[in-house]
């Protein structure tokens, strides 16, 4: 058994009263989700969706809490942390994380960003010793699959694309997913939301068709992998 973890991010919906205001990164996460659990029913599922309940942000003395040793915390520092514990037990708990994230202002959404505060905490994903040179930092956590799926109102925020320079959503995800764990990434990009021209109904049907195939290969190779265990265990 797997778990999957599966955060959404936009502030919509994916599903309103008018279809046109539905959530496009929400509903390629659910098109991944949907054949990930046919295929593997048995599997753990978390959900959250910090655009509709964003975590809180992070203050001096949620820090400060961070940086008293664990058996000298007070009730108050634990309770501090407590929505930060429970966020990086579903993080560690978890094999396959998928994080939908619209691009709001070229980057990733305020509450999406939250969470990530909220996660990325000393001596629990990652620990720290200059004895490492210029690179004391070190993630915890490791093994994990991370899926990105974007959506954005423009277009050309890959390698290369029009708007390369511009594109600070995957490039942050991508630098933050290291403290979450994750070795093997896979990007989702719907784009062109604001022209609402052919071209975007391509990207999205193209969006939705790879969320499709990609959650029914790794699904599927995850049975794979699972089964080999399970034969060398008998
Ligand atoms: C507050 C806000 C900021 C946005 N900023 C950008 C941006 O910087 N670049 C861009 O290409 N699209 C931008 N967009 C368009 C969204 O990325 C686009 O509508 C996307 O589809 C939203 O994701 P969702 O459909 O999952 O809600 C912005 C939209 C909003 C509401």
């Amino acid at each position: 058994m797997s778990t999957l973890l599966h955060i959404d991010s936009s502030v919509r919906a994916a599903t309103n009263p008018n279809p046109d205001h539905d959530s496009i990164s929400k509903n390629i996460a659910r098109r991944f989700i949907d054949t990930w659990k046919q295929n593997r029913p048995e599997d753990e599922y978390i959900y959250r969706d910090v655009g509709v309940s964003p975590p809180a942000f992070i203050t001096q003395d949620w820090i400060g809490a961070v940086f008293t040793p664990e058996d000298k915390r007070t009730p108050a520092q634990q309770e501090t942390l407590a929505l930060s514990d429970t966020l990086i037990a579903e993080v560690s708990a978890a094999d396959v994380i998928l994080i939908s994230s619209p691009m709001y202002n070229y980057g990733m959404p305020a509450q999406l960003k939250a969470w990530f505060d909220q996660i990325v905490r000393i001596d629990k994903t990652f620990d720290f010793d200059l004895a490492r040179g210029d690179f004391p930092l070190q993630s915890l956590l490791s093994g994990k699959t991370l899926i990105i799926v974007t959506s954005s109102g423009e277009f050309g925020f890959e390698k290369g694309g029009i708007r390369e320079a511009s594109g600070h959503l995957v490039p942050h995800l991508r630098t933050l997913s290291k403290y979450l764990g994750v070795d093997t990434i896979y990007e989702i990009a719907a784009e062109y939301q604001e022209f609402g021209d052919e071209r975007h109904r391509i990207s999205v049907a193209n969006a939705k068709d790879r969320a499709e195939g990609l959650a029914s290969e790794l699904s599927l190779s995850a049975q794979a992998s699972l089964s080999k265990t399970e034969v060398t265990n008998v």
